[in-house]
C-alpha cells in the first residue's frame, strides 16, 4: 500500500528509529527507542527489533507471541 508522499512520517533527529504497523498483528520496532511501563519503569529489551503487542492477547505483554493469528483467518486470503 502506497502512503501519499505529504502522510509520510520524517527524520525527527530524535535517534534513528522506525515502527512498522503490520495487519492484523504486532508494532515492529527497529532502532533505538526506550520502551517503559505505565509507571516509566523500563521495560527490558534484548533484541534491536522487538514486536510490540497491540492485540491484548500475548501472554508475554507489551511482547507479541504470536497468539493474534491463533484461529483468525488470514489477511489477504493467503
Ligand atoms: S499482536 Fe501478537 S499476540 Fe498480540
Amino acid at each position: 500500500m502506497d502512503i501519499p508522499t505529504e502522510r509520510r512520517s520524517t527524520p525527527t533527529g530524535h535517534g534513528s528509529a522506525r515502527i512498522t504497523v503490520t495487519p492484523g498483528g504486532p508494532l515492529v520496532v527497529r532502532g533505538d527507542v526506550e520502551i517503559v511501563d505505565a509507571a516509566g519503569n523500563p521495560i527490558p529489551r534484548h533484541r534491536a527489533t522487538v514486536a510490540l503487542c497491540r492485540c491484548g492477547r500475548s501472554s508475554i505483554q507489551p511482547y507479541c507471541d504470536g497468539t493474534h493469528a491463533v484461529g483468525r483467518p488470514p489477511i489477504h486470503g493467503d
